[in-house]
């Protein structure tokens, strides 16, 4: 499908999907990518931001800086649940080739400097994380956190269930008071809640296309979504979540987006759970499962019916 041109900022915490969305990105020539800027979420943020340099490398992607950023939550100790899933490492122990250049500091001072050196509301924010980084750029950088064109954030469980708590999901419930202060910045909002990235699955088969293909960030894809079967009790498929941020970038019609009116819950054994309230924000809910699933293959393997990331480069 024809991808709509994004420019962006990936603010992530790699992470097995976290991972496979950043090669998407990497690989689709509708994407500039910025920058990854990188949060402590899935696990650390030296190996967040370990990763983000190895996937760089992977995809022979060296022009684009690694930023490292917050390293703990705004308010609250960090969250010790996703390392059973992403592993010790983050990406599930699979190989990765070096960084080619060491992460810099201040992922929020940069950040406000390419916003500010952009034309206004050419630039995406696309966070696959915990919004610890987002809310200290709404925080101490206003005038340049307007300039975002749209701000796409994989978090939240609206009428699912969490997948930290009853009603909570992992990157909300990381840092609950980053979510208060994003939702009250006013800014062009969509959330990617569980509720749509539950139905973007991986099955076996998925994965064994990608890592039989051609292209090595493909087979990487595919190592890493196999590394997310790993301690699953022999689970059928597995869900995409931070790919969907990408894919509604860059393929909206893939989705259903709908207005909600909505706040985050801070206390209790639901804190990050998203509950009805007053900000208004656009939240993906329904998306086409078999579109979405061929789109990022197609981009990655590198299909004919996708030009190629490489062409005149
Ligand atoms: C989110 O939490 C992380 O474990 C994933 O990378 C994704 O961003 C899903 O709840
Ligand atoms: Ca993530």
């Amino acid at each position: 499908m024809q991808e709509a041109s994004v420019q962006a900022i990936i603010d992530t915490d790699p992470g097995l999907d976290d991972a496979i969305a950043i090669l998407y990105a990497l690989r689709s020539p509708a994407f500039e990518v910025l920058g990854l800027t990188t949060v402590a979420g899935n696990i650390g943020l030296a190996a967040t931001t370990r990763n983000a340099g190895r996937l760089l490398a992977l995809a022979r992607r060296t022009d684009i800086p690694v930023v490292a950023g917050a390293s703990r939550p705004l308010k609250r100790p960090a969250l010790d649940v996703a390392s059973h899933i992403h592993g010790v490492d983050g990406v599930g122990g699979v190989p990765l080739p070096q960084a080619a250049a060491p992460a810099l500091d201040g992922a929020v001072d940069w950040m406000a400097e390419q916003l500010a050196n952009a034309p206004d509301k050419t630039v995406d924010l696309l966070a696959l994380g915990p919004l610890t980084n987002v809310a200290t750029l709404v925080e101490r950088h206003p005038s340049q956190a307007v300039r975002i064109r749209r701000l796409i954030a994989m978090g939240g469980a609206v009428e699912t269930h969490g997948n930290v708590s009853a009603r909570s999901e992992f990157n909300f419930a990381a840092d609950p008071e980053a979510v208060e202060t994003v939702l009250g910045a006013d800014l062009p909002l969509a959330i990617v809640p569980l509720d749509v990235t539950r139905q973007v699955r991986a099955t076996h088969d998925y994965a064994t296309q990608l890592a039989t293909a051609a292209r090595p960030e493909a087979r990487k894809a595919g190592e890493l979504i196999k590394a997310y079967f790993k301690g699953t009790d022999g689970r059928e498929s597995r869900p995409l979540h931070d790919p969907c941020v990408m894919l509604l970038a860059a393929v909206p019609q893939l989705f259903k987006v709908e207005r909600r009116h909505l706040d985050v819950c801070l206390t209790g054994g639901d804190s990050g759970a998203l509950v009805s309230g007053t900000h208004a924000v656009d939240v993906a809910m329904g998306v086409d499962e078999g579109l979405a699933l061929a789109q990022l293959s197609n981009v990655l393997v590198g299909s004919r019916n996708q030009p190629d990331r490489d062409q005149g480069r």
